[in-house]
């Protein structure tokens, strides 16, 4: 079990600062990929002791070299593949988007291969499926079609055909997981991040509009981390890709749950009613076939875990309304 050794990539982010802090405390040696160097993320949710026991390696996984030595250099048995560009940034730049996700996530596959590794587990996106009307009634089913909308949604559906034929070149296994919308402290950009930003200004006594609404499926940063070191650790073969469950809620019950917990914000959270380009609730039955039951923690305590997170690092410093 311990033995074990992880690489994360793009783990100065918000689900991969939250999979650091689950295999730091679960006791795994744990190295970071990422471009970035500032680790104000992981400050928010981890102890510097926690901290001071994770390997930190600075680079692009643009560069094949940097991702084999970052692999090398950890002594990697486990890869968790979380560094991408979102919505909004490969948008506004395609090229790039294009260059991050979809290259640098056949470099992960490429490294793991020559590294001799057997498996990896990487980020996809609800993304990769289109509106809710293309999808008719009921939770969106496992394998329903691809129908991606948006740039980032057409790279995470290349990152499935990748983890495909390094499968079938080369029997390299995989698990691609497609989280919906994370929410929880650290959860700081993206398209779906409002409901966290609200959460923040609402523990600040701030007014926030969040930009969508509707009805969409949420879940907690914690047990979306959780469900990537599940998969990670699974003895696995081919190259499955699973939608990620949780709560199907529309955005007045996600309001709701901030007011009760900060009652200052009472009125002070707003949102557009206008849904997410994604189907409105997803059948999550395959990923807990394969998996087994996978925590899912109610919206009230995630909320309340989230807003006492952004109060103690408010008062300290670690956090400010953006
Ligand atoms: N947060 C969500 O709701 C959500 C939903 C679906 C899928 N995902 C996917 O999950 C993964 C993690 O999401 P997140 O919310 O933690 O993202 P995030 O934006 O918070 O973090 C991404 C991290 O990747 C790093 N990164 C970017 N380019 C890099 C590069 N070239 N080399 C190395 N590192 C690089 C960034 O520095 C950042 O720390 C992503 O692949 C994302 O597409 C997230």
């Amino acid at each position: 079990m311990a033995e074990e050794r992880f690489l994360v990539t793009g783990a100065l982010g918000c689900i991969g600062a939250w999979v650091v802090r689950n295999l730091v405390r679960d006791g795994y040696a744990t190295a970071v990929l990422d471009v970035g160097g500032n680790p104000h993320r992981l400050k928010l949710i981890m102890s510097e002791d926690e901290l001071a026991r994770v390997q930190f390696i600075t680079g692009d996984i643009t560069d094949l070299a940097t991702v084999e030595a970052a692999v090398k250099d950890s002594g990697a048995t486990r890869l968790i593949h979380l560094a991408a560009l979102q919505v909004p940034f490969c948008r506004a730049d395609p090229a790039l988007g294009a260059k991050v996700n979809v290259v640098g996530t056949v470099h992960m596959f490429e490294a793991a291969k020559r590294a001799g590794l057997k498996q990896l587990v990487y980020a996809s996106s609800i993304a990769v499926f289109g509106h809710s009307e293309d999808y008719g009634e009921g939770p969106l089913a496992h394998g329903a079609r691809l129908s991606p909308n948006t740039h980032y949604g057409v790279y995470k559906q290349a990152n499935e055909g990748t983890a495909q034929i390094y499968w079938q070149d080369d029997g390299l296994a995989s698990i691609g997981l497609r989280p919906y919308t994370v929410y929880g402290a650290a959860r700081d950009q993206g398209m779906t991040s409002g409901p966290t930003k609200a959460m923040l200004a609402a523990a600040a006594g701030q007014p926030y509009h969040i930009a969508f609404g509707g009805t969409g499926v949420f879940q907690y940063t914690d047990d979306t981390a959780k469900t990537f070191v599940r998969a990670a650790l699974a003895p696995i073969t081919g190259a499955e890709v699973y939608n990620v469950g949780g709560a199907s809620l529309h955005m007045r019950e996600i309001v709701a749950a901030i007011e009760a917990e900060a009652p200052a914000a009472a009125g002070k959270v707003t949102f557009d009613d206008k849904p997410l380009p994604f189907p409105e609730a997803v059948d999550d039955a395959a990923i807990t076939a394969a998996l087994g039951a996978l925590p899912k923690t109610p919206l009230a305590q995630g909320v309340r875990e989230t807003v006492a997170i952004f109060r103690a690092a408010l008062a300290d410093g670690r956090v400010a309304v953006q």
